[in-house]
């Protein structure tokens, strides 16, 4: 039977959410950097008084227009620019397949976001990895200096920034630079957590630089993970090469209603984001006080590093509170990452958990 040769460096899907049984009890996510919150209410009204009308017999616009009006109001930029997808997975996974040759090498500055693995390893591509010193730290000049010394064995550079799940955030500036010196390098900026970020982005780079793309997801400040939402925005000769592999339904019609609903609800991304950076900056104090060593970042999560991070991990799991192990990941051995969350829970509970677990696996002496 016929096999696909690039399939033999990958495994399936590991979903590290198996077992847990959702219906069991109200789980505290904090494993996916999701929001813990449900979706604002103008979305749901959106959604329901769409479902009324009808048109789910009909596929979904395939130019996703209206959509993509209201996204180039937000971006201030044309929105010949921007193209809709089915989540930033996807936006990535197109992007992969309209750029990639087999043998052509995708710089990642890792650890990052792992999904980029398989989109990269299906078009026979490699990856090559720049691992800063210190991750939670990377310094602009070890960055160029590199860049510079591998110059010409990589043709895409994936920057996610704020990068999950260091939490790390690069200049624009500097990006610009780098837009500019290597400019037979393409970058895909992938800004998911941009709304967490304080405003940096790499958007306004595009008004002189067409070797930049940047993604950006509805699953984070907008709260709509479950919709399936992402978008790219990006100099129309890249996305002429883009819509060669793209499919006109990729978007269904609700998740372009819920998309609309929320892009012009800015006073619900407003208030969930300070919510989460009230939540997070007193977490943070609590645990540094507690003595933890911990990354904050720009993103809506945060790294622990500790040496009792699986009895952690495990102790919030009995507690019906998911986090995710990052320890796999270069130089992140004993690393746990959390989401912030405005539960209640997550201030009440996870910081003294922690705490517990961390003394009482001291006290075991292990
Ligand atoms: C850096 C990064 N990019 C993309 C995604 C996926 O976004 P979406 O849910 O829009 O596919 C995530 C999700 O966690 C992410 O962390």
């Amino acid at each position: 039977m016929v096999k696909k040769r690039a399939f033999k460096t990958l495994a399936p899907y590991q979903n590290d959410r198996l077992g847990v049984n959702f219906a069991s009890k109200d789980w505290l996510r904090l494993d996916w950097n999701e929001s813990t919150e449900a979706q604002p209410a103008s979305v749901t009204k959106a959604l329901i008084s769409s479902i009324r009308k009808g048109g789910l017999n009909f596929y979904p616009d395939a130019e996703a227009a209206q959509l993509r009006k209201a996204l180039g109001k937000y971006v201030r930029q044309k929105p010949e620019m921007i193209i809709a997808y089915n989540g930033a997975d996807s936006a990535l996974k197109n992007i992969f397949d309209a750029f990639l040759n087999p043998g052509n090498t995708v710089l990642i500055f890792g650890p990052t976001y792992t999904q980029i693995h398989p989109f990269i390893a299906v078009n026979n591509a490699k990856r090559m990895y720049f691992i800063p010193e210190n991750i939670f730290k990377p310094t602009e000049l070890e960055i160029h200096t590199f860049l510079r010394k591998h110059k010409g064995s990589y043709g895409l550079v994936y920057i996610n920034n704020p990068n999950n799940p260091t939490g790390t955030l690069l200049e624009p500036k500097f990006i610009k630079k780098l837009c500019h010196e290597f400019a037979d390098t393409l970058f895909i900026i992938d800004e998911a957590y941009y709304e967490f970020s304080g405003g940096k982005t790499c958007v306004p780079l595009l008004t002189k630089y067409a070797n930049i793309i940047v993604v950006r997801s509805f699953s984070k400040a907008f709260r709509l993970a479950g919709i399936r939402l992402g978008y790219t925005v990006a100099h129309t000769s890249i996305n002429r090469e883009i819509l060669k592999v793209y499919n006109g339904k990729e978007v269904n019609l609700l998740a372009q209603v819920a998309g609309i609903a929320a892009i012009r609800d800015q006073k619900a991304v407003r208030s969930h984001v300070k919510k989460i950076q009230e939540a997070k900056k007193t977490f943070v104090k609590k645990l540094r006080k507690f003595g933890f060593e911990i990354h904050a970042g720009y993103g809506n999560f945060v790294v622990i590093r500790d040496n009792a991070y699986m009895a952690m991990k495990n102790a919030l799991l009995k507690n019906g509170i998911l986090i995710r192990d990052r320890s796999s990941l270069p130089k992140m051995a004993k690393c746990l990452r959390i989401t912030i969350s405005c539960d209640k829970r997550f201030l009440r509970t996870v910081p003294s958990v922690l705490k517990k677990a961390r003394d009482s696996f001291a006290m075991r002496g292990r």
